[in-house]
């Protein structure tokens, strides 16, 4: 059940923020499946997005759980035809990147206006859409989307930012904004992340991947260096070269680079 529809700032006009529509939930399973859902049965439209309070099923990339602690940011935006007349679904994945530089630039530009005590705070994309501060993990991205007759009718768009509290024990070191100095509340870190991806997503509709993928290479965690990666229960080493024109990550092992679609870097 839809609890509000949300105008919680001034420049936040009848719940809509930059173009996108804001839809407040106290607790759903996953926001991801409640857009999903909402979508289907044509409740929501293109731009609209679901947030919750609390998610009681939360899900990760891999099939894996997303903790969702009471405080944090778990929302889902609803991207109706985002190919527009291209028919190309491999570019569907170029729009967690997008994602992830408007997260990255969103939590930087944080960083530097809240003038943390520790102004050494790195702030990286980790391939595929995991965005840490000094190697901790702040936040994650999953995307999924709706294909019929190889058409992508929509992709929903779902991203945790931890604000205030992070797991412990999970498989990549996690963090919080506090840790860093960054006090701000759900709705207020919604709109900085919102004023970058209202740009980034339409320089990628009106120009394509280029762009977006040299902004996500410039701050890229363990880029040129010795990395671990698991795919499929394997685990691979080799140097992180670069990622393609596509998203893949580039592997060089042994002078021979190999390209890897899915997988988990550690
Ligand atoms: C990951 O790093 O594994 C991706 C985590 C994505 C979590 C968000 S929280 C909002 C949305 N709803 C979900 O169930 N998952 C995503």
């Amino acid at each position: 059940m839809i609890i509000s529809l949300i105008c919680l700032k001034s420049s936040m006009k009848n719940n809509i923020y930059q173009n996108f529509t804001i839809h407040n939930f106290l607790e759903v399973g996953s926001t991801n499946d409640q857009a999903k859902q909402m979508a289907l049965a044509n409740q929501i439209q293109d731009r609209e997005i679901i947030v919750a309070d609390s998610q009681n099923k939360g899900r990760g990339r891999l099939n894996r759980d997303w903790i969702s602690q009471k405080g944090n940011l778990f929302f889902s935006i609803l991207l109706k035809n985002p190919l527009k007349s291209q028919k190309n679904i491999a570019k569907i994945p170029e729009i967690s990147f997008i994602a992830a530089i408007s997260l990255r630039n969103a939590i930087e530009k944080l960083i530097i206006s809240q003038k943390t005590e520790k102004n050494q705070n790195i702030v990286e994309n980790k391939w595929p859409n995991d965005i840490l501060i000094n190697n901790f993990k702040v936040s994650g991205i999953l995307l999924e989307s709706e294909i019929k007759n190889n058409l992508c009718e929509f992709v929903v768009l779902g991203i945790g930012v931890n604000l205030v509290s992070s797991p412990e024990n999970t498989m990549f070191k996690a963090k919080n904004l506090s840790q860093f100095g960054v006090k701000i509340t759900k709705f207020e870190f919604l709109e900085k992340f919102l004023d970058e991806f209202e740009i980034f997503y339409k320089k990628w509709q009106d120009f394509g991947f280029l762009s977006i993928r040299n902004i996500w290479l410039e701050k890229a965690w363990k880029i040129g260096q010795e990395i671990k990666i698991n795919v499929n229960d394997k685990q691979i080493s080799g140097i992180f070269e670069n990622i393609d024109e596509n998203g893949n990550l580039i592997l060089k092992i042994d002078n021979v680079l190999q390209k890897i679609s899915i997988g988990d870097v550690s």
